[in-house]
Formats: C-alpha cells, structure tokens, sequence
C-alpha cells in the first residue's frame, strides 16, 4: 500500500506535460474529480492502526505534490507561450497608423452658436426627438386644423397620430415653459426631421437650435439687441434686418437676415444677388402659447427664435450639398480635422 502511494508521487514528479493539452490530461489525472489520489484515501481502512497515521501523511503529500507540480507547470507553459509570441512579433515592422478623429461640422458650427448664447446666460437643453402632437403642435398655437401644420410635413410613427418625429425645435419650449417658471433663458440644439424629398438644399433630417427668453417685460427691442449680437460673433457683422413673417407660435414674427454683402462671387450667389442671407426665424411669443404652458401672460412676455444648422455651417464651411453632412464619407469629414 505504501509502495503503490510512494509510486504514484514519484509519477507526479516525474510528470513533464509539453502542451496544454498534456497539462489538461496530467490535472484530470491527479486533481479531477475522479483523480487517481482520491481511492487512496479510503484504503486507509486496509492499513493496521500504529501505521494509519504515516499512511495518511503520504497520501496527503501525494495531494500537495500534484497541487504543487501543476502550477509549476502551469506556469511554466504559459510563460514559454508568451515567449514564443514574442519572438513572432516583428518589432522592425511599420506600426499601424493611428488615425485621429475629428469633429463633425455640424458639430463644430453648433458648439459656436451654443457658446455665444451661453454667453449671454442662456442655459442648454434638450428635448425628445420623438415628440407628441401637443408639444409639437397644439401648445405651440397649431391646433390641428391649422393651415401651418402643411408648412411642415410630419413623420408620423407608425399606426400612431399622436406620435411624430420632432418637425422642429420649438416644442422644448413647451416643455421648458410646462416645467419652470419665468425667468427663462434657454436654447435647445437637436436634431428634428421632416418628410421632404433628399436633394443638394434639403434634407429629410437636420439640425436646429431654439431659443427662449420669458421674462417680466421682455421687449422686441431685447430680441433684436440678442440677435444682433449673435450676428456679430457668428458673422462678424451686427448689421441684421428683420423682415414681417409669420409663424403660429410668435406674434409679431419676423425673419432675420445678416449682411455678408456681394463683394465676392460666393457671398453674391448665397444671398441670390441681395447681400443678405437668412438666418432664423423669431418673434414675440404668443399670448396664447404662454397660456398654453401655464404662464400668465399678463404678467410674462418673451421673446423665440429658431434656426437651422446645416445652412450656416454651408456657409462657414463653403459646403454646397446638404447630403454630405449625413453620408459620413471619411474623405469629406477629413477636410473639417482642424477646425475646432
Ligand atoms: N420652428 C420654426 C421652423 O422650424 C422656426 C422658428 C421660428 C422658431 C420662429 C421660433 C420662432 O422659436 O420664434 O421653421
């Protein structure tokens, strides 16, 4: 019986598995459940008392020996892996290049109209792309048989008339107006879509960025000094005009164009010949839209404005095809890596 236990440790010991897979085989053999150490255990009932003892010692040792052996192996093994993994890599290779990525003109052009509102105190916010009928249309002053409701066409989600991917940005305002109260300084970038055919001027998606002040006595005059000076940080130019316009949620509502002039071909084709671009939409904020979200408007008034993104970044960027911005072509995205 001590023979067989002092046989076994000397197999153990002489156990020199060359791959994993002989490591796996020599682990089955002396540390698997049905491992060759463990019947020896119960033989101790076969072994006289005065010896039970020293019997048991060996077998334990046996145990130690197979545990220790197998991670000395192990180890063993894996750091001949790594060293074989090393000597097949190739350090005179060329390493691969690291290509850098870059922001997206949207995104820079969008950073530079958040920061100069932020600027002048107003707070970023977002809202939902996918957006109810009430904030998109009706708190905003267009119930449903408003003839404006044709100036945007709607997705609608399917099987839902309640349901649409935003047309615009100005539903945050709803949803700013329903939640705090006056003062309200804030602008709301995202993204909102329309169903409108793809082609170089339009898209079925684009960017927008809204704007809201709710305050006591908040003027035109407030609306017109705000923009002029986003003109002047955006275009370098204060010299604005704002031209009668219509839009449900403002009253009166204007369009607001910034000088670029003709001096150069680009600039003469841009404004068709004027000289002036147009650059957003604003307006006094209806009566009836304050009412709408809760805000008295005996007592509150405010001015709004929205614009698009992808027209001023054409501009800045001198880009002629609205669809560049969505096909993520590397080649085209490139061009933007040092603008910041
Ligand atoms: N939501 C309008 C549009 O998408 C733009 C707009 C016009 C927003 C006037 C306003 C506003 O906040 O006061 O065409």
């Amino acid at each position: 019986m001590f023979a067989k236990v002092e046989q076994i440790i000397g197999a153990i010991e002489a156990a020199n598995p060359q791959t994993p897979e002989e490591l796996e085989q020599f682990r089955i053999q002396y540390l698997g459940s049905k491992n060759t150490i463990k019947p020896l255990f119960g033989e101790i009932r076969n072994v006289p008392n005065e010896r039970k003892k020293e019997y048991g010692k060996l077998v334990n040792k046996a145990k130690v020996t197979a545990e220790n052996k197998f991670a000395e192996l192990k180890e063993k093994l894996e750091a001949a892996a790594d060293e074989a993994s090393a000597q097949a890599l190739d350090l005179t290779m060329p390493g691969e290049p690291l290509e850098l990525g870059s922001r997206h003109p949207i995104a820079t052009t969008l950073n530079r109209i958040v920061t100069i509102f932020q600027r002048m105190g107003f707070a970023v916010v977002e809202g939902p792309e996918i957006e109810d009928d009430w904030h998109n249309f009706t708190a905003m002053n267009t119930p449903e048989d408003h003839p404006a409701r044709d100036m945007q066409d709607t997705f609608y989600l399917k099987n839902s008339t309640e349901l649409l991917l935003r047309t615009h940005t100005s539903p945050v305002q709803s949803r700013v107006m329903e939640t705090q109260k006056p003062p309200i300084r804030i602008i709301a970038p995202g993204r909102v879509y329309r169903n409108e055919t793809i082609s170089a001027r339009s898209h079925a998606q684009f960017h927008q960025v809204e704007g809201l002040y709710v305050d006591e006595g908040v003027s035109f005059a407030d609306m017109k000094q705000t923009l002029m000076y986003f003109a002047q940080e955006m275009f370098g130019t204060p010299k604005i005009r704002l031209r009668p316009s219509y839009f449900p949620f403002t009253e009166p509502s204007a369009e607001m164009d910034v000088w670029i002039g003709m001096d150069n071909e680009k600039n003469y084709r841009l404004s068709k010949g004027t000289g002036w671009l147009e650059i957003l939409g604003c307006g006094m904020v209806d009566p009836n839209v304050l009412t709408n979200c809760g805000i008295d408007p005996e007592k509150y008034s405010g001015f709004a404005f929205g614009m698009g993104i992808e027209r001023q970044a054409m501009r800045l960027y001198d880009i002629h095809d609205i669809r560049l911005f969505f096909e993520n072509d590397v080649r085209f995205l490139k061009q933007f890596a040092s603008v910041v």
